[in-house]
């Protein structure tokens, strides 16, 4: 396994991108692992320890999720405050992550010119995501270009959907190694 995708969304089973995105990547089980936090962690009783693990053990990092108010979904925000933690992933003996890649595929309701300075978001989504960069610089990881889908919430089409999984694995695959 080469590529770990923490895969965050509530309700998986309304979902139309995320779970199609899900679909195409258990096609390659053998490059791609998929931990589901909601299915994991029902009661959000994150196991710190095996979560870390889990973590150690790959170098390359997507956070899958749908834009929920500019941010995460709340489960992966707890997952951010507990698992990366003082003495692991910072501080002078956490460097843990070092070194780590950690890239984001995200699910964004809104169109794509709307994330632009003119654009009624004004904010472009490296703005948005500028937390995931600060954290990850933090950690002394390394913040990947994202990968997203605009258009999630109504305009993007089962054709559209189908390509940006294919999209997917190939922006996977591209930083894999
Ligand atoms: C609580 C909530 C907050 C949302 N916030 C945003 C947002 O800030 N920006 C945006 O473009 N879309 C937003 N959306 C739309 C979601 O991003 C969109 O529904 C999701 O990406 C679709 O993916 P899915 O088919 O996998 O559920 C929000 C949706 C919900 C339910």
């Amino acid at each position: 396994m080469k590529t770990l995708v923490i895969l965050t969304h509530p309700n998986l089973e309304v979902s139309r991108i995320n779970q199609c995105w899900k679909e195409e990547l258990q096609q390659y089980p053998d490059e791609i692992t998929i931990h589901e936090l909601y299915k994991e962690y029902p009661d959000w009783n994150i196991d710190v320890t095996r979560e870390q693990h889990l973590l150690e053990a790959y170098n390359h990092v997507i956070l899958q999720f749908p834009l929920y108010w500019y941010s995460y979904p709340p489960l992966l925000k707890k997952w951010f405050d507990d698992v990366f933690a003082y003495g692991w992933a910072y501080g002078s003996k956490g460097d843990k992550l070092k070194g780590k890649k950690f890239g984001l595929a995200i699910s964004i309701g809104d169109k794509k010119e709307n994330y632009m300075p003119e654009g009624s978001v004004s904010f472009t989504v490296d703005e948005v995501i500028a937390p995931f960069k600060a954290s990850t610089r933090h950690v002394g990881a390394l913040a990947l270009p994202y990968f997203a889908v605009f258009g999630a919430s109504f305009q993007a089409s089962h054709e559209d959907i189908d390509h940006s999984a294919k999209e997917y694995i190939k922006y996977i695959l591209k930083y894999q190694q």
